[in-house]
């Protein structure tokens, strides 16, 4: 029984909290040897957490009752895992370039998967080396891709943590419906010299289309019509929907209905990625991801590190009831990995119903947040360690920058990483407070007043992930790993991770509220308005102004 399971890690939780995390440093000063696994020189370390050998033994035995095993073996079967919409979750054939098959329902899928790989690698090659040149025969030196969500987090996240190995044209990336995203990006730019890539699972998303019509008419306005052919590219799973559009089906590449959006950048969605980093530099990214896919399949629970980092996600969440996390890398080029690993996350595990239908009795997926440091410094961290909320931090940090002539840059940033890590464990008591503050020479009355102030409570946890540098493959392994580590605590809560029918009413009714603001009478239904009278209200006062 499962309810077992928890009482079990609950009562062992209660017997942990008066020793706490500094208590267990004090006691124990191997905490890093024990607690911290590498895979190659990606090391991750559990030490700050609260944790012990017991407690690892048992959420091994959580993981073993949820049946973990068997269900990560059905997905890397290709099995319908994705029950509600009767899919498959195949994405790790994406990053498959060891020469084995993958399956589904039978059929061996890596030949349409390295055929499209070649196909993209054609193309991207064709327009790095200016021998697939615009309308006027100019060489395209900026690239748009219009997407949103995982057709945008994920290029865009790797295209700027890349950048050091950046050497094709300029990439650029619009999501947003707001037209003040597209007018932006495309002031400083040449029609002459841009190539779109409309990038759309469904190709039906109406950010995405409105976006796309727009930059239409912007290609055709400047060049003519007969020029949109030359200037735009698609990606999608709905051919028709893209043949419809009129894009050519040479410069249209597919992927499957089994690659979920937010595990699409693997497949021709990552196509801005290869163009600006080169294929082969894309296919290391992929081999990354391939060997944390090996790693999470064959190394035991002790070692594996989706395995460890999943259960100490579920360890914080629901036994010591901490509802969020932050992602903190220190990398300025990893700014956007937080909004990445937030649709990852929140939108695989942010459900309220088990498999079966039937309303979960664990918490499921915590808020998901975080920047880089050293900036968060500057701006939250005074909550992490001070507030009244505990939120476990996860920090990321290369060993070695891009940047060799700023060497010191790095050793303050490595510096800063460890430091915050170290703060959150030990924090400050009043004792000690008072004695720095005796220290600084104030008078007795003002280190009372302020004593309070200065303590920090300590005893926060944190998990450190260290790769020596962010170099392509290490990027596809430290994706990898965070996405298996949303499948392992979506198997812990028993969910769907790969629906994600909550965003649905939202797009329902932006569509029913577009007639309203282009000044049309909303339906009613019998006797009720269809829209509450808080949104009818804001509505026309909206619509009042955007008149005016
Ligand atoms: O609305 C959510 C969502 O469906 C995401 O899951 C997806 O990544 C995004 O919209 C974009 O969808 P598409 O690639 O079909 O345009």
């Amino acid at each position: 029984m499962t309810a077992d399971h928890w009482q079990r890690l609950r009562d062992h939780a209660e017997t942990l909290k008066p020793i706490g995390l500094r208590g267990l440093f004090s006691a124990e000063n191997n905490r890093f040897e024990r607690f911290s696994v590498s895979l190659d020189d990606l090391t991750l370390d559990l030490s700050k957490t609260l944790i012990t050998e017991e407690t690892l033994g048992l959420l091994f035995a959580l993981a073993d009752n949820c049946q973990l095993m068997a269900r990560r073996a059905a997905m890397f079967q290709g099995a319908p895992i994705n029950t509600t919409e009767d899919r498959a979750a195949l994405h790790v054939a994406l990053r498959n370039l060891s020469g084995a098959p993958m399956y589904l329902g039978g059929a061996d899928v890596m030949p349409e998967v390295l055929t499209t790989l070649a196909r993209m690698s054609a193309f991207s090659a064709a327009i790095r080396s200016g021998s697939l040149t615009g309308h006027r025969g100019a060489r395209f030196t900026d690239v748009v891709n219009i997407g949103i969500g995982g057709s945008d987090l994920g290029p865009a996240m790797v295209t700027a943590a890349l950048a050091p190995y950046a050497d094709g044209p300029r990439l650029h990336f619009v999501s947003n419906v707001d037209g003040a995203h597209i007018a932006d990006t495309l002031k400083p730019l040449d029609p002459a010299t841009t190539l779109f890539i409309v990038a759309s699972k469904t190709f039906t998303t109406t950010e995405t289309m409105t976006n796309a019509a727009t930059a239409r008419r912007w290609i055709a306005g400047a060049l003519g019509e007969e020029a949109v052919g030359s200037h735009f590219a698609a990606v999608s799973t709905a051919l028709d929907k893209v043949a419809e559009f009129g894009i050519d089906k040479t410069r249209v590449f597919g992927f499957w209905d089994w690659v979920g959006g937010r595990y699409s950048v693997w497949s021709a969605i990552g196509l801005p990625v290869m163009i600006a980093i080169g294929a082969e530099r894309f296919e290391a990214f992929l081999g990354g991801a391939h060997a944390m896919d090996l790693h999470f399949q064959q190394a035991p629970m002790a070692r594996n590190l989706p395995v460890l980092l999943g259960l100490a996600g579920v360890w914080h969440r629901n036994v010591l009831g901490y509802g969020a996390r932050a992602i903190l890398p220190y990398d300025q080029r990893l700014a956007r990995l937080p909004a990445y690993l937030q649709q990852l996350d929140m939108e695989s595990n942010g459900k309220r119903v088990s498999r079966d239908g039937t309303a979960v009795t664990e918490a499921t997926g915590p808020l998901v947040w975080g920047e880089p440091g050293t900036n968060g410094q500057h701006a939250f961290f005074q909550l992490l360690h001070q507030g009244t909320d505990v939120i476990p931090c996860e920090f990321i940090i290369a060993a070695e920058g891009h940047e060799p002539d700023l060497a010191h840059h790095h050793r303050q940033l490595v510096a800063s990483c460890l430091a915050q890590s170290e703060a959150l464990l030990r924090g400050r008591d009043l004792a000690e407070a008072r004695r720095q503050l005796t220290a600084e020479g104030h008078p007795a009355d003002v280190v009372e007043k302020l004593a309070p102030h200065k303590v920090f409570p300590g005893n926060r946890p944190s998990i450190t992930l260290v790769h020596d540098k962010t170099t392509p493959y290490a990027l596809g392994r430290l994706i990898a790993l965070y996405e298996h580590r949303v499948f392992v605590e979506g198997t812990i809560w028993n969910i769907n991770s790969f629906d994600q029918w909550g965003v649905e009413l939202g797009k329902e009714l932006a569509c029913a509220l577009l007639p309203l603001l282009a000044g049309q009478t909303p339906e009613t239904g019998p006797g009720e308005p269809v829209h509450d009278s808080s949104t009818l209200g804001l509505a026309r006062r909206l619509c009042r102004a955007m008149r005016e």
